[in-house]
């Protein structure tokens, strides 16, 4: 049996990039695997975010989580704040970190730039918390989209890191990229990763998106001016972006699409990829709706955040054992 952790952020709604890169794999462990899903709440702290739309958010993306198919009795479900050895062990490893490898990180790169001359030191230091996320259940593999890769690999060499110079204490944990779906992009700009912070609405299709919504952000997505479904990544990034989608949730293979929609335009297409999101988001956002006020959902928060400890404890007390901080 294998441990398994991810987490997302509750940084806004959910995309169809995080369903497709993330969460809907999740649901791939939890029968033959000690699985940990988090909802990332301290890293979302990382830029500005305002008290009660986090507050909000975090219980939003639990219900999500579950809606999309995480039974509580086989994964552990939790919300990171409410396990402290998050961040005292994110500490430890921002200290075994260079400024210099925190500084490569392009999502830092990404991230600073926007933030002018006040850069929240959190974003510099958020690798080493995401890879105290990782390290404390001695995770085998963490799902996650693509670009997270720079992040696990930095993971891997903290850990290996620590193990050498303190003796082993970290499980060395490998990413599990999804088939299809690990990178969605957006749909008004499709060489740009479809983001939870983008401003533009029709760019990203969110998880809580009504048919009437999605069918309307397809029909204007990008596409080229040579109405073929054909894919190229290169040369037609909106329509290959579509077919991504469309081979993500149906499993066929490029040519099987292509073939499907010979002599047929992008509206038909479009048309067609807008009706599989809206059937398999239809039974998520059902099973959301019955959960987000229900008590069940803070009980299972509660159970998760108690099992979570259990385990990120031990690691944690080792740790210190390891590093001279414990006494005994
Ligand atoms: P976050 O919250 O930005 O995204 C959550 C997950 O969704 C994936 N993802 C995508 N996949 C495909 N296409 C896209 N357009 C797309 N956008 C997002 C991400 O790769 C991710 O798997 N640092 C993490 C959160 C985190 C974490 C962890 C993940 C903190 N600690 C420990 C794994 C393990 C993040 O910001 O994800």
């Amino acid at each position: 049996m294998s441990v398994i952790f991810s987490g997302i952020q509750p940084s806004g709604e959910l995309t169809l990039g995080n369903y497709l890169g993330a969460l809907r794999n999740f649901l791939d462990y939890q029968d033959t695997d000690e699985c940990y899903y988090c909802v990332v709440n301290q890293h979302a702290i990382t830029v500005p975010q305002d008290p009660k739309e986090l507050f909000t958010n975090t219980r939003r993306l639990a219900a999500l989580y579950l809606a999309a198919g995480l039974d509580p009795k086989r994964v552990t479900l939790f919300v990171q704040s409410e396990v402290p050895e998050h961040v005292r062990l994110g500490w430890i490893m921002t200290t075994i970190s260079c400024v210099g490898e925190l500084e490569r990180m392009t999502q830092y790169k990404d991230k600073s730039q926007k933030r002018g001359d006040s850069i929240p030191a959190g974003l510099l230091t958020y690798p080493p918390l995401m890879a105290a996320d990782i390290l404390l259940y001695q995770t085998n593999y963490v799902p996650v989209g693509e670009d997270q890769k720079q992040h696990l690999e930095l993971t891997r060499d903290l850990a290996q890191r620590f193990n050498r110079v303190y003796g082993e204490v970290f499980t060395i944990p490998e990413i599990k990229l999804s088939v299809g779906g690990a990178r969605v992009m957006s749909l008004q700009e499709p060489t740009k990763k479809m983001s939870k912070s983008d401003d533009n609405q029709m760019a990203t299709i969110r998880l809580l998106d009504d048919e009437e919504t999605i069918l309307k952000k397809l029909k204007r997505a990008q596409t080229d001016s040579e109405n073929s479904v054909h894919y190229d990544k290169e040369n037609k990034p909106g329509i290959s972006n579509l077919m991504g989608i469309y081979a993500a949730i149906t499993k066929d293979s490029y040519e099987t699409i292509e073939q499907r929609y010979v002599g047929q335009g992008y509206g038909t297409f479009k048309k067609d990829v807008a009706e599989l999101l809206i059937d398999t988001l239809r039974p998520l956002q059902e099973r959301y709706n019955e959960l987000i006020d229900s008590p069940e959902l803070d009980h299972i928060l509660d159970e998760g955040a108690a099992k979570a400890r259990e385990k990120a404890s031990k690691t944690y007390r080792d740790v210190e054992l390891a590093m001279g901080l414990h006494r005994k």
